[in-house]
């Protein structure tokens, strides 16, 4: 296993975190029993795949040998997880651009991708497990006569549309089924935020050009490793016992620069699968070490109701050697292991607990494992405090009242 936890530097003592072990497997166990709701997410990496992984594979060779843009338009769970795994992860050089829509409001986004679809042979990739959220649905319907202005009909267009969604229900599920649209599913039993292994995430990653087949082993690797009975889940229970301890806030700081949107995915994970019932740990995210020079005077003097989690990937791509200068012969790399060893030490000295959580590299089958360690991690954390974590009722009060106020 490439991912490494530490909680030495938590100010929780050992004995203390082997005394929640017992609960956490518990936790594990009740996720494997498959009597718990919305947990298909579970056993699907080690459980493989079978015909559905070739399918997403040629599905994703047709795009790229048809396309120069592959637009994705989905939100939340239907979009973090493919747009974290894009910024994060190299690719091969087949893949193409995919470009996100959907995901806001902003008239002048629209208006640029709209200009950019014009430009170029597009494949839409409309992503809801629900089918109608009004965002996704609102872009879907501005870019569906776009194709079909291109293509010159909506039969040409539709032929360039892939839905994925609910695998029966739903207005998108109905509509795909009446236009003929190729479709994929994505599994009733797995919520938006716990969808990223399933096509929702999967499709869009080929497209781009990631090694899904890798990304999938790592998460199935991170799945059946015996290490959960261990440290693996040390960092759920560091979660726990500082939340009870007063913590009220989780700064989750990645210490490298492709992964600010990890952090957003993060957020939507741990936020809407712990924060209901005036509980749960305020997620935030920041990126080490751009800032450390905004936020830096916060952490180091501010209100101490938080801890930190410092996502470190240990091993550079390539190295840099500064070539002259305060920090001549030295490689970027060992400077920010300075600036990690910094932080901890000044943090430290103010009692600030940090849980370390270590990758060799940022290559697909360690983020894959990452992935799997995270989605598991916060389910366990979530249910130690008694948290339902893959329910949304908030999320749905605001899409009520806002479906509402449009009719
Ligand atoms: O986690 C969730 O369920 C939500 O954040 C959804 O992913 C998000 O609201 C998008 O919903 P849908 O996929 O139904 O369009």
């Amino acid at each position: 296993m490439n991912i490494r936890i530490d909680t030495d530097k938590t100010g929780i003592a050992e004995r203390d975190i082997e005394a929640m072990r017992p609960e956490a497997g518990k936790a594990l166990d009740r996720l494997w029993s498959g009597k718990e709701e919305m947990t298909g997410w579970v056993r699907l990496p080690a459980g493989g795949y079978g015909d559905s992984l070739e399918y997403i594979l040629n599905l994703a060779d047709v795009v790229k040998s048809e396309a120069e843009l592959f637009v994705v338009v989905g939100i939340g769970g239907s979009y973090l997880g493919a747009r974290a795994a894009i910024e994060a992860l190299p690719k091969y050089e087949s893949g193409i651009p995919v470009k996100f829509l959907g995901n806001n409001l902003c008239t002048d986004y629209f208006r640029e991708a709209i200009e950019e679809i014009k430009r170029k042979k597009t494949i839409l990739c409309v992503i809801s497990k629900s089918g109608s959220t009004v965002e996704v649905r609102t872009a879907f319907e501005i870019v569906k006569p776009l194709l079909a202005d291109r293509y010159g009909s909506e039969e040409e267009a539709a032929k360039r549309i892939i839905a994925i969604t609910d695998a029966e229900k739903g207005a998108l599920r109905e509509e795909a089924e009446l236009k003929g649209y190729t479709s994929l599913s994505i599994p009733e039993d797995i919520g938006g935020r716990y969808s990223v292994l399933t096509p929702a995430g999967l499709l869009p990653m080929a497209v781009s050009g990631i090694d899904i087949r890798t990304l999938l082993a790592g998460a199935a690797e991170m799945a059946e490793s015996p290490e959960w009975d261990g440290s693996l889940a040390d960092y759920a229970i560091s979660r726990y016992l500082l939340q009870k301890r007063g913590k009220e806030v989780e700064f989750i700081e990645l210490c490298h620069s492709r992964l600010g949107y990890l952090g957003e995915w993060i957020r939507q994970l741990f936020g809407e699968s712990e924060g209901k019932g005036g509980g749960g740990l305020l997620p935030t995210t920041l990126t080490f070490s751009t800032d450390l020079h905004s936020m830096g005077q916060y952490l180091q003097q501010g209100r101490q109701i938080f801890m930190e989690t410092m996502l470190v990937v240990d091993e550079p791509s390539i190295q840099i050697v500064v070539p002259s200068g305060p920090q001549e012969g030295k490689t970027i790399a060992e400077i920010s292991e300075a600036m990690i060893k910094g932080v901890i030490g000044a943090h430290r000295a103010e009692g600030i607990p940090i849980v370390e959580i270590h990758m060799d590299r940022l290559d697909a089958g360690e983020y894959g494992q990452l992935l799997y360690f995270l989605e598991t991690t916060c389910a366990i954390s979530a249910m130690l405090s008694g948290i339902n974590p893959f329910d949304q009722p908030g999320v749905e009060n605001y899409k009520a009242e806002m479906h509402r106020l449009l009719d």
